[in-house]
């Protein structure tokens, strides 16, 4: 799925033009203008996709990528990270298992931002990274704080399980 605001529009439908050719089936949530809109909206439109399995990823777009990726972290199941490079793109979905692409259309020049798309479309997390920080976050959007037994209680395992990642 994607969306993007005003200033996202235009990279918004390139990277889902490049991504329908890639063979991936897309679902456009708009904006559909340069037209001004509240970049909220879009972030949340692309995240409740994916959290409620509609799609498999999401893609947002705005000035930086940021206001539309935390927008898109309010829902519970979307994990948005901003790629303004390759490696980030990768390390994204290895090791955080994030759903949710946030690009800036005034950051990122449009191959760069073809070829972050791309990458975050062909990479998968990483086996032996799951677990236990997908348990944290999920205690997070639960409301829980890091001084909560419940979260306290996550800490040893990670000592135990600590892998240089
Ligand atoms: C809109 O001008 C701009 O603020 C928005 O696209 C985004 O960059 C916010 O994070």
């Amino acid at each position: 799925a994607f969306g993007a605001d005003h200033a996202g529009f235009e990279l918004k439908t390139l990277l889902a033009a490049r991504a329908a050719e890639l063979g991936h089936e897309v679902i456009d949530l708009g904006t559909s203008s340069t037209a001004s809109v509240d970049y909220p909206d879009f972030g949340y439109a692309v995240a409740e996709a994916v959290a409620s399995g509609r799609a498999d990823r999401g893609v947002v777009v705005c000035g930086t990528g940021i206001g539309i990726s935390i927008a898109a972290n309010r829902v519970r199941g979307a994990r948005a990270g901003v790629a303004t490079d390759l490696f980030s793109a990768q390390l994204m979905r290895e090791h955080n298992d994030a759903n949710v692409l946030g690009l800036g259309a005034r950051v990122t020049a449009v191959p760069l931002a073809m070829a972050i798309l791309e990458t975050f479309l062909v990479f998968a997390q990483s086996p032996g990274i799951q677990g236990l920080s997908a348990r944290t976050l999920r205690a997070l959007w639960r409301g829980l704080t890091k001084s909560n037994p419940e979260i306290a209680a996550l800490r040893p395992m990670m000592k135990i399980g600590a892998r240089s990642i």
